[in-house]
């Protein structure tokens, strides 16, 4: 496997953006094979279908933007790639493993595997600091001097060095969504997935959090963001998937996908959300 360096997921991000689906499928000049695979995957809840077949393989270092109407399935995918659902059939692979069911490797996949949601979900009863040092410490056992240096050197990335000892009530939601992608990045994640990251925001705080996540992109981190951002999806993404009733409708380039949409349900989707 190429090693995760900085260098290493710039050039595979630049390969990522020339090679088709299929060779991005295969996994072609990018490491060893995609990052993330789901293939042939179903899950119900009760008798709602909520993933219909879904194949999807995301390369190292690959942005993929996915977007569809509300109930089409979008959460439930995410959910499934950190198994924080189960599967009904198919197979989901992280970096060459299938996901396991259990235990202590169910725990290493969760932190390999960050994730933001729509709400900040950061522990109330702890400052900023510690919530970004407490995952390090317990799962990764790190040592408390180091974790608090590098969780301090991530708030200072993520623009809130100076709120390290406040709580979350204290902060603005923008900075606790901060703080929660800070949070994900000290776990040293392989892949980063959000959840609609900036929905519960107030207008003025959605760019703070989309310059945090364009910087991430652009560092060659893999990401699967849920998103209705267009603008996001247009400059940060390599791949924008359109989902509707639990399927993967279609999927390009964003600058393909937004000019020139296939199917009839992207098409209204996307006059929908364009005009909006
Ligand atoms: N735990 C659950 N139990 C039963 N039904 C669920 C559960 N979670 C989701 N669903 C249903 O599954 C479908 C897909 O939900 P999901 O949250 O994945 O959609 P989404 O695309 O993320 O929607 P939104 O844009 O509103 O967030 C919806 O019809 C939803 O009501
Ligand atoms: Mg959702």
């Amino acid at each position: 496997m190429r090693p995760f360096t900085v260098a290493g997921m710039t050039e595979a991000k630049g390969t990522v953006a020339g090679v088709t689906e299929a060779d991005a499928a295969a996994g072609a000049g990018v490491g060893a094979g995609p990052l993330v695979q789901l293939e042939g995957v179903n899950k119900h809840f009760g008798h709602l279908h909520v993933l219909r077949d879904v194949d999807l393989a995301v390369a190292r270092g690959e942005v993929v933007v996915v977007i569809g109407p509300s109930g089409s399935g979008k959460s439930t995918l995410c959910r499934a790639i950190n198994r924080l659902e189960t599967i009904d059939s198919g197979r989901i692979v992280f970096d060459g493993q299938p996901l396991p069911a259990e235990g202590r490797s169910l725990a290493r996949l969760r932190a390999d595997v960050g994730m933001v949601f729509q709400s900040f979900n950061l522990f109330a009863h702890r400052t900023i600091l510690q919530n970004v040092t407490l995952g390090p410490i317990k799962v990764r056992k790190e040592k408390p001097a180091e974790a608090r240096e590098r969780a301090m050197s991530l708030l200072e990335r993520v623009g809130i060095a100076s709120q390290a000892d406040k709580y979350p009530a204290q902060l603005s939601g923008g900075q606790q969504q901060r703080a929660a992608i800070a949070r994900a990045l000290a776990m040293r994640p392989k892949a980063m997935l959000f959840d609609e990251p900036t929905s519960a925001l107030d207008p003025e705080m959605v760019g703070e959090v989309l310059d945090v996540m364009t910087a991430l992109a652009g560092e060659g981190m893999t990401m699967i963001v849920v998103t209705h951002e267009m603008g996001f999806a247009r400059h940060a993404a390599n791949r924008v998937v359109f989902m509707a009733d639990g399927q993967l409708v279609e999927q390009a380039g964003p600058e393909e996908f937004f000019a020139n949409p296939r199917s009839d349900r992207a098409k209204d989707f996307l006059s929908k959300i364009l005009t909006h």
